[in-house]
C-alpha cells in the first residue's frame, strides 16, 4: 500500500493498482530476448497487450509464445530498426491491432568489443544505426500511434553513454546520443503530454550484452565483483524500473536518464573492459 496523494485523506491505494497496465497496448523494439523480453513480460504480467519487433523472424515467435503464456494478447513483427519505412509500417499495423500505444520502449542495439583501430567505418556505423538512429526512427515514426496525451516513451540506453570504456567507442558515442536524444524530446513532447526517460541497465546476467562483453567466468566473476551491490542485474531489475517509470508512479519523471545497476555506472566499468582487452590481445582475438 502508498498513500494516495491524489485523494487526501482517503488514506492508501494498493501499489499493484498503480502497476496495473491492463489494456494499455505496450510496443517493445527489440522485444524478442534479453533485457528487451523481460521488460515485455513484466509489462505482459501487469495486464498489457504487447507488441514486439526485431529483425528475426524465429526470435519473435519465441518471443510472442512467452509472453502469451502471460494470459494477454500479444503480437510479433519483424523489421530492421534501421530502416524507417519498415518500422513505420510495423508500428502502423501494431496501432491497428491494438489501438493507440500506451508505452513505446525503444531497446534494439548492437555491440561487439573492438578497438577504433580495429573497427572499419560501416563496423562503426552498424551500431551507430542500430542503437541512435534506430531510436530516432522508433520515436519519430512511433509519435503519431502513441496515446496522447498520457503515452510514455522509454529508451534503454547503456553505461558506455557517460562512462567512456576501451572497445566500446562505438557503443559510447551511440548510446550517449539516446540520452541526449531522450532528453530533446521529452522537452519537444511534454505539452503532447509524452513523458519520456532513458534506462541505464547495468551488467544484466544471462544476456547476450554480457556473453559479448564478458565471455568469460573469470570475466563473469570480475563484473559482479565490481558491482558495488556485489551482484549481476537481472531483467526482472530492469523491467520493475520501466514498470514504476510508465505507471502513475512516476508521473513527474520527464527526461531523466536512470541507472538501474546497483551502483555500478559509479565506478567498475572500465576496468572491465580494460582487462577484456588484455583477455582478447592475449588470445590475439582482437580484429
Ligand atoms: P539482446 O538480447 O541481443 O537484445 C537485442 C534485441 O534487439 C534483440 O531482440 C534483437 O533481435 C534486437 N535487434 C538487434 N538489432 C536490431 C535491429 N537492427 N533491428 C531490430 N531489432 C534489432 O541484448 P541485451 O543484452 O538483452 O540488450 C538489450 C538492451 O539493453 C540493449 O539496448 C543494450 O544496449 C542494453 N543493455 C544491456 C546490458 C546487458 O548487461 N546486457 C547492459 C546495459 C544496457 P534480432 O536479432 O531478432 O533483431
Ligand atoms: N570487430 C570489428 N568489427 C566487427 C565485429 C567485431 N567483433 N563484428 C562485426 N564487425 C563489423 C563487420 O565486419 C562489418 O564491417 P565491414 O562491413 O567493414 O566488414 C560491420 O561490423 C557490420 O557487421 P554486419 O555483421 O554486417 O552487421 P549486421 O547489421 O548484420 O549486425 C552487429 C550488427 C554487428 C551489431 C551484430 O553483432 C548484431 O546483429 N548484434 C545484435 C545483438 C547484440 O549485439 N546484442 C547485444 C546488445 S548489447
Amino acid at each position: 500500500m502508498i498513500y494516495d496523494f491524489s485523494r487526501p485523506g482517503r488514506g492508501c491505494i494498493a501499489v499493484d493498482e498503480l502497476l496495473n497496465f491492463t489494456d494499455q497496448h505496450v510496443f517493445v523494439a527489440g522485444g524478442t530476448s534479453g533485457i528487451n523480453l523481460g521488460i515485455a513480460e513484466g509489462f505482459a504480467g501487469a495486464g498489457a497487450k504487447l507488441s514486439v519487433m526485431s529483425r528475426s523472424a524465429d526470435k519473435v515467435d519465441a518471443a510472442v509464445a512467452t509472453l502469451a503464456r502471460h494470459g494477454n494478447a500479444a503480437a510479433g513483427f519483424t523489421a530492421d530498426v534501421r530502416d524507417f519505412e519498415a518500422v513505420s509500417r510495423v508500428l502502423a499495423e501494431a496501432h491497428e491491432r491494438f489501438g493507440a500505444i500506451h508505452v513505446l520502449v525503444s531497446g534494439a542495439a548492437g555491440n561487439f568489443p573492438a578497438a577504433v583501430l580495429d573497427m572499419s567505418s560501416n563496423a562503426f556505423r552498424a551500431v551507430v544505426d542500430i542503437d541512435l538512429v534506430g531510436t530516432f526512427h522508433m520515436l519519430r515514426a512511433g509519435f503519431e500511434f502513441l496515446q496522447r496525451p498520457g503515452a510514455r516513451v522509454i529508451n534503454i540506453s547503456a553505461p558506455q553513454s557517460c562512462l567512456p570504456a576501451p572497445l566500446q567507442a562505438h557503443v559510447c558515442a551511440a548510446k550517449a546520443g539516446v540520452d541526449m536524444l531522450t532528453r530533446v524530446v521529452a522537452l519537444e513532447w511534454a505539452d503532447a503530454g509524452v513523458r519520456v526517460n532513458s534506462i541505464i541497465p547495468g551488467p544484466v546476467a544471462g544476456t547476450e550484452g554480457m556473453a559479448r562483453l564478458a565471455p568469460s567466468q573469470e570475466l563473469l566473476r570480475a563484473v559482479e565483483q565490481s558491482v558495488p551491490v556485489k551482484r549481476l542485474g537481472t531483467v526482472e531489475d530492469i523491467a520493475r524500473a520501466a514498470l514504476v517509470l510508465a505507471s502513475p508512479l512516476g508521473d513527474y519523471i520527464n527526461g531523466a536518464v536512470l541507472p538501474v545497476d546497483g551502483g555500478w555506472s559509479l565506478a567498475g566499468f572500465a576496468a572491465v573492459m580494460q582487462r577484456l582487452g588484455s583477455q582478447l590481445a592475449v588470445e590475439g582475438g582482437a580484429r
